[in-house]
């Protein structure tokens, strides 16, 4: 697919989009929104798309007006949408890491482990890394269920986090695959008949090795695959914050996709803060390329309205 460009030479730049995108922003910017709108958008150009949320606090639903849960809902011709659920998954990932201690770990260790995984339940991190984990078989499912998965994510720093997350547990799952190696070493010279166990036979083994290369392609694709689109508002604040988001992404090797400047209000409404602000965002972002979305009447919530918002995404000045 060839980069559509408009007679006054701007450039679609969600048309080819990548396979995964991830709309990120301050708090309440309206990365939901736009999310959902970019989702829509592609699903209208005939592509299968996935709108996720990995935001806790769900909100996907609510813009899209339907009721969604962990399974992916069917909301528009070509468009699903799936509203992970933190706690499901948080106790799946507990159970997991149980299973896999249970065998790595001797039997006297196991109530301190639960006890651990107990506690470390109940922290936030867990529920954050836990949400990683189901945006990985998302992940997986792109180019064979899903053409494009776009991702409505919690506020920058969050989005960091998760971001990093499958390089933060690589070496984790590379360290207890370690262990649980030396482990079958010490068990086999033990073993005076012999009776084998070489790797193949290790069920652990195998799982973490499984585990560790899931999570290695993950990282991979996120670098291959992705782009984070930023959401702004025309407010100096809030292209501060933008501005080390960016720095911050950049630097960890995100590709970055056009930032989108959302509810610019009609001409003049906005006052000399409000345009200062605007011409600032759109100098400093000028490398990216700057899309303007401009203030709705009204909450732009369900497939039509949302619909409305699509022609101000498709448009940013060509690079
Ligand atoms: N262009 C727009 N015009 C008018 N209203 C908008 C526009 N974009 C978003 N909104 C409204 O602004 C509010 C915040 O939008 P949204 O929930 O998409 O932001 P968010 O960045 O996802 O927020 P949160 O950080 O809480 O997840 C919603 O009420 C939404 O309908
Ligand atoms: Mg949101």
């Amino acid at each position: 697919m060839t980069t559509p460009t408009t007679p006054d030479g701007v450039t679609a730049p969600f048309s080819p989009a990548a396979p995964i995108t991830f709309v990120g922003g301050k708090g309440g910017v309206g990365k939901t929104t736009l999310a959902a709108a970019h989702a829509l958008a592609l699903a209208d150009a005939g592509r299968r798309v996935l709108v996720v949320s990995t935001d806790p606090a769900h909100s996907l639903g609510d813009a899209l007006e339907r009721p969604l849960s962990d399974e992916p809902t069917p909301i528009a011709p070509g468009l699903w949408a799936a509203e992970p659920d933190a706690d499901a998954a948080v106790r799946r990932r507990i159970a997991h890491v149980a299973e896999d201690a249970r065998r790595a770990v001797p039997r006297e260790v196991m109530p301190a482990v639960h006890r651990h995984l107990e506690q470390a339940g109940a922290s936030p991190g867990m529920a954050e890394s836990a949400l990683a984990d189901l945006l990985v078989d998302r992940m997986e499912e792109v180019g064979d269920r899903w053409d494009h998965l776009v991702v409505d994510s919690a506020p920058t720093g969050h989005l960091l986090r998760l971001l990093h997350l499958p390089t933060l547990l690589t070496p984790w799952v590379r360290g207890l695959t370690r262990q649980r190696e030396r482990a079958r070493r010490a068990e086999a010279l033990a073993d005076v008949v012999g009776s084998g166990g070489d790797e193949a036979d290790d069920p652990l083994l195998e799982r973490l090795h499984a585990r560790r290369h899931r999570l290695e392609r993950a990282a991979a694709r996120l670098r291959e695959d992705a782009v984070v689109t930023l959401v702004t508002l025309p407010r100096r604040m809030v292209l501060a914050e933008t501005g080390r988001a960016v720095d911050q992404l950049s630097e960890a090797g995100f590709r970055l996709a056009p930032v989108i400047v959302n509810q610019i209000p009609p001409d003049g409404a906005a006052g000399p803060d409000g345009a200062r602000a605007l011409t600032l965002t759109q100098e400093r972002f000028a490398h990216l390329g700057v899309v303007r979305v401009p203030l709705q009447d009204g909450e732009p919530t369900g497939p039509e309205r949302l619909r409305r918002l699509v022609p101000f995404l498709d448009a940013v000045p060509a690079r």
